[in-house]
């Protein structure tokens, strides 16, 4: 039967046809995912969608200051939201809130209070310290709890510890929030580096170490 088949002209006609149209639609799935990749948010980052980038300045990102710099005297144990600042090719100032997880969160805590999982080596005088302010359950920013024992997601209850380097402390986040370095510089924060561990959306290191490099090239 087999070789009937080899040998048939309309069946090997057919073949030819299949293995054509199937070479098309592998070279037309090829070409989309070619552009789906080049379009990928991660290899086509514009300035104000990069993450947190070394010498970005924090900027306020509460409605009624947004954009004016963070000075160490608007901080203490209560959160204060911020967005990077950068600068594009031409020296134009960029907030970086065109990527919402950009969100950060500052606290300055009094001396020795800053301990657990945080790095304070990162942090300002061991008392100045940056995080993600997105909870890495689902995305949500998170503000202080009201009762004062620390960030509360208000999504799913996820509750995090910024004193002891943004551990979870209730609820279902996965892992911390992720911490970001920080210097000052004369009276403004800067940012020192990238994020130490993966923030969200990442779900992994691997995702974050990759998304360093296409931002560091992009
Ligand atoms: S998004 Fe924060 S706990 Fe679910």
């Amino acid at each position: 039967m087999t070789r009937y088949k080899l040998n048939d002209p309309e069946l090997t006609r057919r073949r030819f046809i299949n293995m054509a149209m199937g070479t098309t639609a592998t070279v037309g799935v090829v070409s989309l995912l070619g552009t789906l990749g080049g379009a990928h948010p991660v290899f086509r980052l514009t300035e104000d969608k990069k993450p947190p980038m070394e010498g970005d300045i924090l900027v306020h990102a509460d409605e009624a200051k947004e954009g004016v710099p963070i000075t160490m005297a608007d901080l203490s144990d209560t959160q204060v939201t911020a967005w990077p600042m950068g600068t594009d090719a031409d020296g134009n100032q960029i907030i970086r809130k065109g990527e919402p997880n950009n969100l950060l969160a500052l606290y300055k805590f009094a001396s020795g209070e800053l301990g657990g999982e945080a790095n304070v080596e990162a942090a300002i005088d061991g008392q100045v310290v940056a995080y993600s302010d997105i909870c890495t359950h689902a995305g949500c920013p998170v503000p202080d709890a009201k009762d004062g024992t620390g960030m509360f997601c208000p999504c799913h209850s996820g509750q995090y510890d910024p004193k002891q380097g943004g551990i979870v402390v209730g609820g279902p986040p996965p892992h911390k929030l992720a911490q970001l370095p920080i210097v000052a510089d004369g009276d403004n924060i800067k940012v020192a580096g990238f994020f130490l561990t993966h923030p969200y959306p990442y779900t992994e290191d691997a995702s974050w170490e990759a998304a360093k490099e296409a931002a560091k090239g992009a």
